[in-house]
Order: structure tokens, then C-alpha cells, then sequence
């Protein structure tokens, strides 16, 4: 039985992946400052999304969660931003006109910067130094002074998030996301390729029914819906210390929210049931995710959710479910079996990311293309085969030109991903490959529902 939940009752039982801050009191005086800074998020916002996904949990939309693996202090810019946004709209519209079932958009934005490392320390050319946690930690380049945990960066991340989630509020609801710009989302560089022509075409199609119902009397004007749009951020809750520092009681319910977004999820590394992530995260009553990797075990995963959702509300829990294509087969079937079992209602979401990540010849960290989508596929057939629902998808993407995954219609080759590998941690799709995803999700999002899945109702999102 767990004990009395605190903000703080965390402390003292074991954490992994936390920084070794040097100065542990300039550590304290930045978390007082961050206690005191206004919210990023309302609680109100966070009870919104964890209804949308009771949605999910039950049947009736799909989530579509995406965003970089790090964001980075140096490359923070309203062009990234507004990039990584629209091609999470276009995926977005193509999901939603495809499957005729509304998409819960939620961004790895606005706070997604601090990374559990594989090991502590690095070594290069015979020098050992503390391994780069991400710039809300200490910062890349390979010197003692850069690679040193800074608690003075909590606080730029503070503020970095609060301008990034600026300008994502303005750009879903100010006008940018409206449907009848749906043209004007494709990027010049995506528009040249063939998902850019098929996407054109799906947007002659929205944009010719949008003419129909206006000239019925839906517009923009009369329904909110066709104009803006709601969109959510989300992180790895992987410091505790600044986690805990925004995290507040909301004057409405009288519970805690975690107010640095509005969904967090625990990683694959942090998930003991005993430790110090769980503790924190069963009590902010912000919808949550956890990350599900090959190692996980169907009892194991049955007792983080008596943890995390002791009540069974549906849209309390997602299961982020990140096994590498050549596991997923073998691995879901048990952990959906148990769960339906034990009558217990989770969102089910595929990343088909962090099990697909190896080492090209020359190399770089990539994956393949064709790996993704073959673990996305397995996750859809898993569920219909149990008849269970597929429930989201969980992408690291960028709106930007890159060249860090292999394949795709672009066809990028080991000898090209020197062109444009910026990533600061793992690779990311491009926007034409996460585009292109997206049309192969929408066909088994189709399927899923000609096979009498948990009937989807198309109602606006
Ligand atoms: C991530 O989402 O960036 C991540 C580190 O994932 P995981 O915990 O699944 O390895
Ligand atoms: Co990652």
C-alpha cells in the first residue's frame, strides 16, 4: 500500500538519471525561483486533454503525440516551432479526413528537454566527462565547463517553454490553424515531393468540402472547430526537482497538477515501481504516460497501473508501448491480454521510435524508415487480432529538412545523412517521412475501423 502522496515524497526513495549538480545550494535557490513563477499550464487544460483521452481509451479518437527528442536552447526559433506545428496539423488533417475520427494533437514541445542517458559519463580520446543530459542540464560540446550541470538553465527552460507554449496557443488559436488554410501548411521544401502532391490533393478535397458547408452556414464563424484547434504539450517528467517545483494545487478540485505541462510520461529507464518517478507521478492528476520497452513484464505492468491508476479512469494512463519491430509481435499480445483481463481501460499508443534506433556504418544514430512503419503496422495488426483498440502513435519528428533517418520516399541514404543531421539526441523523421506516416497510419486507422473495432464516432475534435 502506498503511503501519504506529497510534492515531495519522492525524496529519499531511490531516482535514477538525475544530473550531479555541483553546487547543491545554487540548485535550491533556482527551484525556489522556479516555485515561484506563474504556471506554464492550467489544471483546467490538463482535466480537458484527460477527457479527450478517455476518448482514446474507449474508442472514439486517436492520439497523435510528436514533437523533438530535445528541444534545444540554440535552435529555438519561432520558424522551428511554427514548422513542427503545421506538420503536425497536416497529419493531423490527413488522420482525421482519412479516418473520419478526431485526432487528439499533443506536441514533445515546450519543455521536452531533459534525456535519461545510457551511461553517466562519456569518454573521448582517453578524457572522461559527465554525458550531455540535454540543454535544460548542461550543454553538448565536449568540455569540463560546458558539460557541467548548470541549475541556472532550469530556469532558461522555464522561460524557453513559456514562449514556445506563446506561441503554440497563438498559432492554434489565433487564425494559423484554420482548415481553410490548409494549402498554406504544406512547407516548400515537402510540396516538391510525392507526399506533398498527395497531400495537396487531400487538401483540394477539404477544402471543397469546407465550401460545401459553408454554403450551408458552417463557417469558421459558427464553428470554433474549423478555425482553431486544440493542442497540448507534453515531456519525459525526468527532474524531479523542477517537476516538483511546478507542480500545484489546483483552487477548483483542491488536487495537485503537475502545471509544467499537461501530459508528462515516465520513461522506459525510470518506470521501477518502487522509485522515485513513480512516486511523484501517481499523485499530479494531469493525464500520464509510460513508456513500455522490451523488458517490461505483463505483472510488472499490471502493478504500475494499480500505482498510477488506482481508480480506473480511463484517460488517466497511456501505455507507450516502444518495443523495436522485431519484438513488437511477440511482446504487446501478453501486455494487452493481461490488461483486458484485469478490466482495466488504458490508451494504448505505439512509438515506434526508441526500439529502432541503431548505428549507421558511418556512424550516426539513425533508424529506418521501414522499421517504424513495420512496428507501427505490427501494433495496429496485435490490436485487431486481440480485439482491442490502437489508440496513438508517438513520433520524434521536426518540421525541418533533415537528414537523420534512413529511407523513406526520399530515399535518404547512409552517405546522406551527413547533409542535415542536427538532432541533439535521437533522430528524427523529416517533415516529408512524418507526413508520409501519416498516410500509411490513416489506411490502418481505416482498417481498424472496417474491422468493427471499438466504434469510432466522427465528432468534431
Ligand atoms: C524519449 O522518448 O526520448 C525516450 C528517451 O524514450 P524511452 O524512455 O522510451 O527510451
Ligand atoms: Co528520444
Amino acid at each position: 500500500m502506498p503511503g501519504k502522496w506529497t510534492p515531495d515524497s519522492w525524496r529519499g526513495l531511490q531516482i535514477r538519471q538525475q544530473p550531479d549538480y555541483p553546487d547543491a545550494a545554487a540548485l535550491e535557490v533556482v527551484l525556489d525561483r522556479i516555485r515561484r513563477q506563474p504556471p506554464l499550464v492550467f489544471a483546467g487544460e490538463a482535466r480537458r486533454l484527460r477527457s479527450a483521452l478517455a476518448g482514446v481509451a474507449e474508442g472514439r479518437a486517436f492520439l497523435l503525440q510528436g514533437g523533438d527528442c530535445a528541444e534545444s536552447f540554440a535552435e529555438f526559433s519561432a520558424d522551428n516551432i511554427r514548422d513542427t506545428f503545421r506538420v503536425l496539423m497536416q497529419m493531423a488533417v490527413v488522420m482525421t479526413f482519412a479516418a473520419a475520427c478526431p485526432i487528439i494533437k499533443v506536441g514533445r514541445l515546450a519543455g521536452q528537454f531533459a534525456k535519461p542517458r545510457s551511461a553517466p559519463t562519456e569518454v573521448q580520446d582517453g578524457v572522461e566527462l559527465p554525458s550531455y543530459r540535454g540543454d535544460i542540464v548542461n550543454g553538448m560540446e565536449f568540455t569540463a565547463e560546458a558539460r557541467a550541470a548548470d541549475p541556472s538553465r532550469l530556469l532558461q527552460g522555464y522561460h524557453q517553454s513559456s514562449a514556445t507554449l506563446n506561441l503554440l496557443r497563438a498559432v492554434a488559436h489565433g487564425g494559423y490553424a484554420d482548415l481553410r488554410r490548409v494549402h498554406g501548411w504544406n512547407l516548400d521544401f515537402v510540396s516538391r515531393t510525392a507526399q506533398g502532391e498527395r497531400y495537396a490533393g487531400f487538401a483540394d478535397r477539404i477544402t471543397e468540402a469546407l465550401s460545401f458547408m459553408e454554403a450551408c452556414g458552417i463557417t469558421g464563424e459558427s464553428v470554433p472547430a474549423v478555425r482553431e484547434v486544440d493542442f497540448y504539450t507534453s515531456h519525459e517528467a525526468l527532474l524531479l526537482g523542477f517537476e516538483e517545483a511546478m507542480t500545484r494545487v489546483d483552487s477548483t478540485t483542491g488536487d495537485w497538477y503537475d502545471t509544467s505541462a499537461h501530459m508528462l510520461w515516465i520513461g522506459d529507464r525510470t518506470r521501477q515501481e518502487d522509485d522515485a518517478h513513480v512516486e511523484f507521478m501517481r499523485g499530479v492528476s494531469n493525464p500520464i504516460g509510460i513508456k513500455a520497452g522490451p523488458t517490461i513484464a505483463p505483472d510488472e505492468l499490471l502493478r504500475l497501473i494499480d500505482i498510477l491508476d488506482p481508480a480506473v479512469e480511463p484517460g488517466r494512463l497511456t501505455v507507450i508501448v516502444r518495443m523495436g519491430a522485431d519484438k513488437v509481435g511477440e511482446r504487446l499480445p501478453p501486455l494487452v491480454r493481461a490488461v483486458r483481463q484485469e478490466g482495466r481501460k488504458v490508451v494504448w499508443s505505439c512509438d515506434p521510435m526508441h526500439g529502432n534506433t541503431v548505428k549507421s556504418a558511418n556512424g550516426y544514430k539513425t533508424r529506418m524508415f521501414d522499421r517504424i512503419l513495420s512496428e507501427v503496422r505490427q501494433f495496429f495488426d496485435v490490436h485487431i487480432a486481440e480485439g482491442t483498440y490502437a489508440g496513438g502513435v508517438h513520433f520524434e519528428m521536426t518540421g525541418q529538412d533533415v537528414t537523420e533517418c534512413l529511407g523513406g520516399a526520399q530515399d535518404i541514404t547512409e552517405r546522406s545523412l551527413a547533409d542535415r543531421y542536427h538532432t541533439h539526441c535521437d533522430p528524427r523523421l523529416n517533415a516529408s517521412q512524418a507526413l508520409e506516416l501519416a498516410f500509411l497510419i490513416a489506411d490502418s486507422l481505416k482498417e481498424q475501423r472496417a474491422n468493427g473495432q471499438p466504434p469510432i464516432a466522427a465528432e468534431a475534435s
